[in-house]
């Protein structure tokens, strides 16, 4: 299986489940999956609402896994993979470690999927999904490079993006995905206190909000306290992320600096998104696609990893293991 598909459809099944349109689904439900796997959207779908019952953030949290992913050597699933003794994972590099979350969620689709459709698990003649396959390697330093930060500028954003192969409307209309899901003290509190060294708050961050904030959010300490991305709906997949900016309410520096930074080309797009949520989900569809789309493994290129968690390789030298410690038992 190649594990980031399924999170591209189990992602959007659950911003459906958060309220977001029906439309988003059906654009991104690739038809190969009738013949090979029928009942997939069902097993995945199952599986992101059971984990909802007990976690309304994990659709969040799911969507986000996808850009990590992507934005380190593309669409790979290399981010699901763990330490091992040839693997350093992309989950302890800085923007992931104690951050990303919903892996246990993954595993459960897999597994699930992998009951219902076992063939889908590494035959050859697997019509591979727009020819993605999963890596055999993982990349800390570029998962530490790559991945744009809370403070970055809308230059930098830019920069980040473009590096990826996208542009400023991929970068207006993704970033709504903050429309959802938390973030720590740690990413926004220098906006609380002492903004980009002046030794004076974040003039951009409405004064109110900035109170309530300093609540949950102390000057010192872990920074680990949680609050929600998105000040209006914080549970519904909507435009109200594009509407807080324009009354400075963005959470993120780096959300902020889309309506904010003067003079910016990115303003215009934020208000058209907040003027209709039709455009914003049409665009937020389209650049999702883009996104999903970055420098896939094709042909014989990489694997479709038995387990999300490790390459093949590992997984049939623990099969090994196994058998050799179960003989070593039943010779004792
Ligand atoms: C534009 C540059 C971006 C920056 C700088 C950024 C940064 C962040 C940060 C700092 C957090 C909070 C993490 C934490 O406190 O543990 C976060 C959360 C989140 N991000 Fe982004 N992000 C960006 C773009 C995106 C994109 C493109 C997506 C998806 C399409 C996305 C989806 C999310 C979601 C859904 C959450 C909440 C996750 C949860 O609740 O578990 N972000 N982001
Ligand atoms: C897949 O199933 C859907 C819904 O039943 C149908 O509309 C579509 O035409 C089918 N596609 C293929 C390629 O069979
Ligand atoms: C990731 O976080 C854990 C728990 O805080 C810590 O023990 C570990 O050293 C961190 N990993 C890296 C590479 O910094
Ligand atoms: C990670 O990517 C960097 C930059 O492309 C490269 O220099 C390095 O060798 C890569 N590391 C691994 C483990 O592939
Ligand atoms: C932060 O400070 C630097 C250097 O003083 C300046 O170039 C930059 O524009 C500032 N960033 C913001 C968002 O104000
Ligand atoms: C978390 O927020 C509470 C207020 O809700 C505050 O008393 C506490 O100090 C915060 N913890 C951290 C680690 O910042």
């Amino acid at each position: 299986m190649t594990s980031f598909h399924y999170v591209v459809a189990a992602a959007l099944c659950s911003a459906i489940l958060f309220g977001g349109g029906r439309g988003i689904n059906a654009q991104l439900t690739p038809t190969f999956y009738n013949k090979t796997c029928p009942n997939l959207h069902t097993i995945i779908r199952s599986v992101v609402e059971d984990a909802l019952q007990t976690d309304p953030r994990i659709g969040a949290s799911i969507i986000r896994l996808h850009f990590h992913d992507c934005f380190v050597n593309g669409c790979d699933g290399s981010l699901l993979l763990d330490n091992s003794a040839t693997i350093l994972s992309e989950k302890e590099a800085p923007p992931n470690n104690n951050s990303a979350r919903g892996f246990d969620v993954i595993d459960n689709i897999k597994t699930a999927v992998e009951k219902s459709c076992p063939r889908l698990a590494g035959g050859p003649e697997w019509p591979v999904p727009l020819g993605r396959r999963d890596s055999l390697t993982a990349n800390r330093t570029l998962a530490s490079i790559n991945l744009p930060g809370p403070g970055s500028t809308l230059d930098q954003l830019k920069f980040r993006f473009s590096v990826v192969g996208l542009n400023t409307d991929d970068l207006v209309a993704l970033s709504g995905a903050h429309t959802f899901g938390r973030a720590q003290c740690r990413t926004f509190r220098n906006r609380l206190y002492n903004f980009n060294n002046t030794g004076n708050p974040d003039p951009t961050l409405d004064t109110a909000l900035r109170t309530e904030l300093r609540k949950i959010c102390p000057e010192t300490g872990t920074g680990t306290n949680l609050t929600n991305l998105d000040q209006t709906t914080p549970d519904d997949f909507d435009n109200k992320y594009y509407s807080n900016l324009q009354v400075k309410k963005g959470l993120l520096q780096s959300d902020q600096e889309l309506f904010s930074t003067p003079g910016a080309d990115t303003q215009v797009i934020v208000n058209k998104f907040t003027s209709s949520q039709d455009a914003f989900f049409d665009s937020f569809v389209k650049s999702m696609i883009r996104m999903g789309n970055i420098s896939p493994l094709t042909g014989k290129a990489g694997e479709i990893r038995l387990n999300c968690r490790r390459v093949n390789a590992q997984v049939n030298d623990d099969l090994l293991q196994f058998k050799r410690e179960d003989d070593l038992v039943s010779s004792i």
